[in-house]
């Protein structure tokens, strides 16, 4: 099954979901394999977000991705900026011809209670909006939404607990906006979809 997700967020920046159910030739028929990855699940989400970068834009040049020390991937002189992520069997891609993005997909597992205390704060772990169930859910969005902006940071260096601070949550449980505040001085605003037990967290800015 290909792509189960899109959304045009804006004239020039593209979001997507594929659910991985093909063979790993489906994909390099499509995509290079740019290094080893010796784990079978882990070459096909690599690959499954890179031809996700071609699916929002045909023309997106996957073979010229260079990584940076940080790990971050990018294309230079950036002509598009893009961020990618995936879970168990998903892909999730962000591609933007002006903004700066950060994009992450993650499955809810009770094993994010057992780490929540390392990344969140004490009032970070008592926010609720009355809709959000408590516990490993909160707790897997306020993960998933400091990965996508830790992404859209690009440079490493982020203490999650100090320099990410959730602040607000609105919407409803399947959709919304976590407003944080980034390294003290950036506000934030990162939406969220829940779907499948996953959430899809996504944050864009003009730099
Ligand atoms: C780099 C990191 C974000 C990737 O996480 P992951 O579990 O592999 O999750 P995802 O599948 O969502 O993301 C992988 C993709 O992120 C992208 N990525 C990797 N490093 C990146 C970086 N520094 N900046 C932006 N994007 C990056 C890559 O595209 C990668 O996919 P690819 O190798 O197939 O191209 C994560 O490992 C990390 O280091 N997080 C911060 C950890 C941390 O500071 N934790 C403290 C909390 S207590």
């Amino acid at each position: 099954m290909p792509l189960v997700y899109q959304q045009n967020i804006n004239a020039v920046t593209k979001i997507g979901v594929w659910h991985i159910a093909e063979e790993e030739d489906f994909f390099l028929k499509q995509v290079p394999l740019q290094r080893t990855i010796t784990h079978w699940h882990k070459r096909l989400q690599h690959l499954a977000g890179r031809l996700l970068l071609k699916e929002l834009y045909p023309d997106f040049p996957v073979g010229l991705i260079q990584v940076a020390d940080t790990k971050k991937p990018f294309l230079e002189n950036e002509p598009y900026h893009f961020s990618i992520s995936h879970c168990g069997d998903y892909a999730a891609a962000m591609v933007s011809k002006e903004y700066r993005v950060g994009v992450d997909v993650e499955l809810v597992t009770p094993k994010i209670e057992l780490i929540q205390f390392k990344f969140m704060s004490d009032v970070e772990l008592k926010i609720s909006n009355g809709q959000q169930a408590a516990g490993r859910q909160w707790a897997t969005l306020c993960w998933s939404v400091k990965e996508s902006v830790y992404k859209w940071w690009g440079n490493g260096g982020v203490d999650f607990k100090k320099d990410i601070v959730i602040i607000t949550i609105s919407g409803d449980a399947g959709e919304g906006i976590v407003h944080c505040v980034f390294k003290d001085d950036r506000e934030l605003n990162v939406h969220f979809l829940h779907f499948n037990d996953n959430y899809l967290t996504w944050v864009l800015t003009a730099h």
